[in-house]
């Protein structure tokens, strides 16, 4: 009896420690409001929200829930979809991709008046990103561009430069990655990126392309120029790769699992978001103080860095039963001060313009200071043109685009056959009709 009165006790307050975990401690007062609040969990991104949440909440007197999301940009936007499609109240702030301004607005509060004039002093591709249909769907939070990232100490061992070009990289990849296998690691690998079918597999093939001059897939007037001789061959270099100086496992690859290749040392190149430094400069890791950061390279002599625009921003939900106190939160993790502190501490690029003169934020991450060009002039995804249908579109990208890589096909019928898809969504969504 004495035992199962003591376990009874136990589940009680197993269970009441489970609630008070789940909503942090300020669920104590009763009057204010409770705020769920979904943000993403790469690297640090969880702890650095749930702590600043949590700050809010015990600075206002509401509570707050902390809902964790699939890292998969692309089963993040499922779930999300399944919650608004219901009118789901249960999450009132939404950390949202870049790209999905257009397919969520619907579903997303108007934070113009509240917090318009703060958007301004952000980079203005934000803002026109954010403006759709005359509302302001969400307020950047932090912004993404792909970059280069190298182990200095490896260039320098064997006497090589950050490359400029792709051709250059993958010279300098084979080269060191063969030397290194013949001094004894061989698990070296010359390149590793995002090549899985998903989302990061359309950011590094509009960098490809678009640094060959190749455009964008779909141009901001709705013109399909997928197929072109530039965008053929830069496909059809990034698939050379594949089983070279790229393991054929990249073809599964996302963020995370390149940071792994990479982290561990057993890669010279990687291509990925700045969130990937101040992970790879931390205390643990073991290339700590042997990673530089570039622009990537660029598609031949007369070719450009391209760095796809990413990024995620916070929304507040229109089903939100407390939308004045999701909205204050919005501006308490958006303001100068919150965005400082995450740069710092996690690497994540600042929206605030204003920041990257900030002396503690450079020095935290120098390459702020030095590609500042590359976030400022990053390569929009055509989500603006497709709006609603932007998945459809990133989808057809990234499978010709995987077809290619995989070597299933040659680039130059992927890319007809990708033109075809984007003019049938077009069709079906009768953009021609709407722009008459
Ligand atoms: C990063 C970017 C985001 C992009 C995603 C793709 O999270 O910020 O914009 O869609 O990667 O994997």
């Amino acid at each position: 009896m004495a035992v199962s009165a003591c376990i009874h006790h136990l589940r009680l307050f197993g269970v009441a420690l489970l609630a008070m975990l789940a909503l942090g401690p300020a669920r104590a007062q009763d009057d204010g409001a409770h705020v769920a609040i979904a943000c993403g969990a790469l690297g640090i991104e969880l702890e650095l929200c749930r702590d600043a949440a949590q700050e809010w909440a015990a600075k206002t007197g509401n509570t707050v829930e902390i809902v964790n999301t699939p890292n998969s940009s692309s089963d993040r936007f499922q779930l999300y979809v399944q919650l608004l499609s219901s009118q789901s109240a249960d999450i009132d702030v939404l950390q949202i991709d870049v790209v999905w301004a257009g397919m969520l607005e619907s579903h997303l509060a108007d934070l113009e008046a509240p917090l318009g004039k703060r958007v301004d002093r952000m980079f203005p591709a934000l803002g026109a990103n954010n403006r759709v249909n005359g509302k302001l769907v969400a307020v950047p939070w932090y912004i993404d561009a792909g970059v280069l990232y190298y182990r200095k100490d490896l260039l320098a061992k064997y006497g090589y430069q950050p490359p400029e070009t792709w051709d250059q990289l993958t010279r300098t990849a084979a080269a060191i990655q063969q030397a290194e296998r013949r001094a004894g690691n061989q698990r070296m690998w010359g390149y590793v990126f995002q090549a899985k079918a998903y989302e990061g597999l359309t950011c590094n093939a509009l960098e490809w392309v678009s640094s060959y001059g190749g455009g964008s897939f779909l141009d901001l007037d709705r013109q399909f120029t997928a197929d072109n001789p530039q965008a053929r061959a830069a496909l059809n270099r990034a698939a050379g790769w594949i089983g070279t100086i790229a393991p054929r496992g990249v073809l599964n690859y996302d963020e995370e699992a390149s940071r792994g290749v990479f982290q561990t040392g057993n890669a010279v190149f990687m291509r990925n978001w700045p969130y990937a430094w101040a992970l790879a400069q931390g205390e643990e890791s073991p290339v700590r103080g042997k990673v530089g950061v570039v622009a990537l390279p660029k598609g031949g002599p007369n070719g450009e860095s391209a760095a796809a625009l990413g990024g995620w921003h916070l929304a507040v939900s229109r089903y939100s039963r407390h939308r004045a106190e999701a909205i204050d939160l919005v501006k308490y993790l958006t303001s100068a001060q919150e965005q400082k502190r995450r740069a710092i501490k996690g690497a994540y690029n600042p929206t605030l313009t204003a920041l990257y003169d900030d002396p503690e934020v450079i020095e935290a991450n120098p390459f702020f200071a030095t590609l500042y060009p590359a976030f400022e002039n990053a390569v929009a995804r055509p989500a603006r043109p497709a709006g609603a249908r932007y998945n459809q579109v990133s989808d057809a990208i990234w499978r010709a685009s995987y077809d290619v890589l995989q070597g299933d096909s040659k680039a130059g019928p992927a890319l007809t056959r990708l033109e075809d898809e984007i003019a049938r969504i077009a069709y079906r969504a009768r953009w021609n009709e709407a722009a008459r």
